[in-house]
């Protein structure tokens, strides 16, 4: 007799998390791997903004392929060792040029710098830049034809889509400054299908950009009729579909339901 064997995804993502350097923790990448499943019965692709090494595109990447029929598409600078320099308060910003425009990120909302230097930097030593560990990892899981970088940023990636490849979740965890959080949910607005969702990393954490951000473009939009809290840092909302809320058992708070941030959660 043929016995199946699989094992779960919980212990799946615990590996990710310590295989793949990264910031997003263990709840998180099954919240993201339960929404790539969640969102399975609406047309589009996901969309990340912000993969770094790609330890949450890996956790969406497992569930796209369950899925079957989804891409994942992952936007990121994809920084090299010389594309970062240090603040005189001695956090880092980076300036890089990306096929002739010069890109800047973490000027607003700098990297601390004990992280960048315990966490960040050394991956240098070893690598080239962020996108050949982030393709090695992706191999690693067998995601190569799941999963495409997209070296660049959210507004040059958006000019690439065709309006028949729009996206049903995105995962917005790029530049943390208010202007820059409120620029990226512009745009991934304009590539969502009706009825799809947005995931903030670090909403009402003390990361003000993003809380500010989150408020007044998603919390304050009509065009946005269900918001909630997924875990400590993930905040999910869902552009309005009329239909959807015909669907009494669907267990997510509305919009006007969405109260102040848990002040345990900073
Ligand atoms: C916190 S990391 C992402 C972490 C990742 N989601 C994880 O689970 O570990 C933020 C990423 O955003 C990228 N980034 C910052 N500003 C950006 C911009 N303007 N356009 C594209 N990517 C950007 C950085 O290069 C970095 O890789």
């Amino acid at each position: 007799m043929n016995i199946l064997r699989t094992f779960p995804v919980i212990s799946q993502l615990e590996e990710v998390a310590r295989n793949i350097p990264g910031w997003s923790p263990v709840d998180q990448l099954y919240t993201l791997y339960a929404m790539v499943l969640m969102t399975s019965g609406t047309d589009g692709d996901i969309l990340e903004l912000g993969s770094w090494c790609g330890r949450s595109s890996a956790a969406m990447g497992l569930a796209a392929r369950l899925c079957g029929n989804t891409q994942l598409s992952c936007v990121d600078l994809f920084p090299e060792k010389d594309d970062s320099h240090q603040n005189e308060d001695g956090s880092y910003s980076m300036t890089m040029t990306i096929e002739g425009t010069v890109v800047r990120a973490y000027h607003d909302q700098t990297v601390w710098k004990e992280p960048f230097e315990r966490d960040m930097a050394p991956l240098y030593s070893k690598h080239r830049g962020i996108l050949e560990i982030f393709k090695e990892k992706m191999s690693q899981y067998g995601l190569d034809d799941v999963v495409s970088p997209y070296k660049g940023t959210l507004a040059a990636f958006v000019k690439t889509v065709q309006p028949k490849n729009k996206f049903r979740l995105a995962f917005i965890d790029g530049d943390h400054g208010y202007e820059a959080v409120c620029g990226d949910i512009k745009l991934t607005d304009s590539v969502l299908v009706p009825g799809g969702w947005i995931c903030f990393d670090d909403a009402f954490t003390s990361y003000e950009g993003v809380n500010g951000a989150v408020k007044d473009l998603i919390i304050a939009n009509p065009g946005y009729e269900l918001g909630q809290q997924m875990t400590r840092k993930l905040f999910v909302a869902r552009v309005g579909d009329d239909q959807f809320f015909d669907r009494p058992i669907y267990p997510l708070i509305r919009r006007e339901r969405v109260v102040e941030a848990d002040p345990a959660a900073r």
